[in-house]
């Protein structure tokens, strides 16, 4: 498996979409096509120093593959890092390091198939959901899609008009739900948090969960797992509901500082491979994960938001044993193959090999 790495790319134009929310298009050269080709719901890693800062953060595609651009789309975060730079000082004609696309959050596409889709999206959880609606709706014309979109204002709505365009044009397939918390809505149906309860409630009247083939959810934790105990409650299968986590602490900078030292500590031998390279590094039985120790060691390990949601770290234990802090971003089979998010990965034995290509 051949590692992504950054490329340097032009922002082609920075779009305000509502006052805390800014897309930013990306003009990709010809040689890099293949590079930034793209699946329906997948991120970039984007990359760039803010005051002095060496940052890199996870954003979810806002586009369908067929739409001729690769944009994301940033929310400003009270206090963040790296949504306040993209909102408040990224320009057309600036250049971040972007690394190619990554992420799961998508079903196969059939078009000679129906299919049932629910999605259910708060705040800047649209993202990734909107790639996905505008896709199937053009690939599968026999399937119906809900989509459930919470926000607290309706003037914080992102793409409001990018879902009003598609409900115009797929009318009979595709139903728009807009639920705000903390202004009227059409309906009290549509009134409120979109937690368990309200989920559960709108599930009920508005979707045949019986006849559903899949649900996504993109949003803060309480949508996240609130929306997945309502719908398995309601009769989904665990399996035919996708999660996409943007996490819910801040994420570290690129920089590595590993709280401890392994010289302190008892250290394991862990063999790093990638690109084809072996390195042999210390990595402590607790503390520092093997990740930020691959790094303090000059190795160029790939990482994006280092809370054990994005899958950018991931590695095949080819000898030895961990202990993961969280393993949100792995599925079950990926554990049983032996695959470990390196960032969340500390040594139980004292030899590993962790091999980034595998
Ligand atoms: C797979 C994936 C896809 C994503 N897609 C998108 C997307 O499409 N759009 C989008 O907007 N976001 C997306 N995100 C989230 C995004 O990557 C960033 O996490 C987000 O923009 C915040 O980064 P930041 O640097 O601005 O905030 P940070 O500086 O990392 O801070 C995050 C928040 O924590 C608070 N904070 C900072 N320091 C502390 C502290 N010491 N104690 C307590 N709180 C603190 C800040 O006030 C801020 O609200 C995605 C995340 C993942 C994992
Ligand atoms: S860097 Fe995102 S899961 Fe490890």
């Amino acid at each position: 498996m051949a590692r992504p790495q950054f490329h340097t790319l032009t922002v082609k134009e920075v779009r305000r979409e509502t006052d805390a929310a800014t897309s930013v298009a990306f003009a990709v050269p010809d040689d890099l096509t293949e590079t930034y080709r793209f699946t329906q719901g997948q991120y970039l890693t984007l990359r760039t120093k803010v005051d002095g800062q060496d940052l890199r953060r996870p954003y979810s595609v806002c586009v369908a593959p067929d739409a001729g651009e690769l944009r994301v789309c940033v929310k400003k975060m009270p206090g963040g890092r790296f949504s306040g730079f993209v909102n408040d000082r990224l320009k057309a004609g600036d250049s971040l390091e972007v690394m190619p696309p990554m992420g799961r959050f998508h079903a196969p596409l059939n078009g000679s198939e129906g299919k049932n889709y629910l999605f259910i999206a708060a705040g800047s959880g649209i993202t990734p959901v909107i790639s996905n609606i505008a896709t199937i709706l053009a690939a599968e014309p026999a399937s119906l899609i809900t989509l459930i979109y919470g926000n607290r204002r309706q003037r914080d709505i992102i793409f409001q008009g990018a879902l009003a365009d598609l409900k115009d044009r797929y009318l009979d397939r595709l139903c728009i739900f807009h639920v705000l918390s903390d202004e009227a809505a059409s309906a009290e149906l549509l009134s409120g948090l979109l937690d368990e309860a309200k989920i559960a409630e709108l599930a009920a009247r508005l979707v045949d969960i019986d006849h559903l083939d899949w649900a996504f959810i993109c949003g803060p934790g309480p949508v996240m797992d609130g929306g997945k105990l309502a719908l398995v409650a309601a009769g989904l299968a665990e399996e035919r509901i996708k999660i996409e986590s943007f996490g819910d602490r801040p994420f570290a900078s690129a920089v590595a500082t590993p709280s401890r030292s392994p010289i302190d500590a008892q250290a394991a031998e862990v063999e790093i491979i990638l690109r084809g390279m072996h390195s042999k590094i210390p990595v402590p039985f607790s503390g520092a994960a093997i990740l930020d120790m691959a790094q303090s060691a000059g190795i160029d390990v790939p990482f994006s938001c280092k809370g054990g949601v994005c899958c950018t770290c991931k590695a095949k234990l080819l000898e030895g044993e961990v202990e993961m802090d969280v393993v949100y971003g792995l599925e079950p089979d990926e554990i049983a193959a032996g695959y470990i998010l390196t960032c969340q990965s500390h040594p139980k034995t004292d030899k590993l090999v962790v091999d980034y290509d595998g």
